[in-house]
């Protein structure tokens, strides 16, 4: 959502002379030899991304951006994911400088850059929309910001063949924009940004114009890309996996303010709230109304249709919430249709649908008067609706939430 940026804006972003992040002009880059500019990257590059407490008012009633606090180490490659307008868009902008902030400050290297404008960031943005110039071929589009830089002919080719190389473009340079793909167009996009040789690279759902197969293809280059030229980046998409599978760390937002930033595995293993649980992986976590009662020595968590031991780390916090109701929460892939097993950690289910996916077989069932509960089963599952099924747990995997404020109860 949001609205994107003309041409004009995009390429403002970035084709200035370049500052090094302790405000003097970086050297260009006729000033050295090709074979030490990798070199000459590794020294000057560092650019840490510091936000603290930022925030974004559009007018005096909508809040977009929330006090968000969050350190993007250098190289860092951060994924920002979130519902549609919950705020990445606003944020990525507000770091390349084509949004004013509210309050708050944004450092980029040691220079706090609240005031500087888009161009003396030294930060390249990628956009949905590509934004390439139709009426030129694919090798001018790379030239465009480095001429503007007024950067030798004999430097620009030099930049060019090293970002054509690295995206495999050299076949496609004197082509017009309107003779390529989608992926071949958002691999110019790309393109554009590596040859000006930014401080950080800004990216706004890049892929998200793109089909599935074309999406997954450019995730692994970009990832690629990342692993030859590491640059600090932001990613921000909607999508979880994406976000998942590109990030170094993976910030995931709602109603702008930053609910959770760690690995992907982390996110995955430890949400910090319901939210979190929900968002990421697919398909979602499923979650069931519980009431947490001692039975014996065993803590279970039940409802009418479910008795299960409670065996998790958490046990200990749980412990407090006895006879309080909680909100229990497992993944599809940490249910299995049990054979045996103890019947503390299965419960039964009645199967409602089968989607057989070939790889796997999602069964989406009835637990008790309403719930539906996903499990994740292997394709050869001989299993059909309106089968009743026992559901077995897998130890360790259950999460439990707060009902009312939805936070993770934790030991
Ligand atoms: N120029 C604007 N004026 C007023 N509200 C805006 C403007 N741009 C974005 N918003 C609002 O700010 C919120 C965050 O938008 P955005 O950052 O684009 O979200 P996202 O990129 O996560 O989808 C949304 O509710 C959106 O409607
Ligand atoms: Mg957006």
């Amino acid at each position: 959502m949001g609205e994107r940026l003309g041409e004009g804006e995009a390429t403002g972003v970035t084709p200035s002379p370049s500052l090094s992040p302790k405000g003097e002009r970086r050297k260009s880059k006729k000033e050295y030899e090709k074979k030490d500019y990798d070199e000459q990257r590794v020294s000057e590059s560092m650019a840490a991304i510091v936000l603290s407490k930022l925030n974004k008012h559009y007018g005096s009633l909508h809040h977009a951006v929330k006090d968000v606090d969050l350190s993007i180490a250098d190289r860092e490659f951060v994924a920002l994911v979130g519902p549609s307008g919950c705020g990445k868009s606003t944020t990525l902008r507000m770091i390349a400088g084509l949004e004013d902030i509210s309050s708050g400050e944004i450092r980029i290297g040691e220079r706090v850059v609240n005031h500087l404008p888009p161009r003396d960031r030294d930060v390249a943005m990628v956009f949905q929309n590509y934004a390439l110039y139709q009426h030129m071929s694919v090798y001018d589009n790379l030239a465009f910001g480095l001429r503007n830089k007024k950067m030798p002919e004999r430097d620009i080719k030099a930049a060019i063949d090293r970002a054509a190389e690295m995206l495999g473009l050299h076949d496609l340079l004197k082509r017009r924009p309107r003779q390529l793909s989608g992926g071949q167009q958002q691999r110019v996009a790309l393109g554009r940004c590596i040859v000006r040789n930014p401080l950080v690279f800004l990216f706004d759902e890049p892929l998200s114009n793109l089909d599935a197969k074309l999406r997954a293809q450019m995730r692994i280059e970009i990832k690629r890309l990342h692993a030859q030229l590491p640059t600090t980046s932001v990613f921000v998409t909607h999508d979880q996996v994406e976000a998942m599978t590109l990030g170094d760390r993976v910030v995931v937002m709602r109603d702008g303010r930053v609910q959770q930033a760690g690995t992907p595995l982390v996110v995955y293993n430890n949400p910090v709230n319901r939210f979190v649980a929900g968002f990421i992986g697919a398909p979602a976590m499923n979650f069931l109304d519980v009431t947490l009662a001692k039975e014996g020595d065993a803590l279970v968590a039940r409802s009418p249709a479910v008795k299960l031991a409670v065996t998790e780390p958490s046990r200990r916090a749980l412990e407090a919430w006895q006879g309080k109701p909680v909100i229990l929460g497992v993944r599809p892939e940490h249910l299995a249709l049990a054979t045996d097993g103890p019947l503390s950690r299965t419960f039964a289910a009645k199967v409602e649908v089968v989607e057989q996916l070939g790889s796997e077989i999602l069964l989406e069932t009835r637990v008790g008067e309403a719930r539906v509960t996903v499990a994740r089963v292997p394709p050869e599952t001989q299993v059909a609706a309106g089968d009743q099924v026992r559901l077995s747990v897998q130890p360790g995997r259950l999460h439990f939430f707060d009902p009312e404020s939805e936070a993770v109860i934790m030991t």
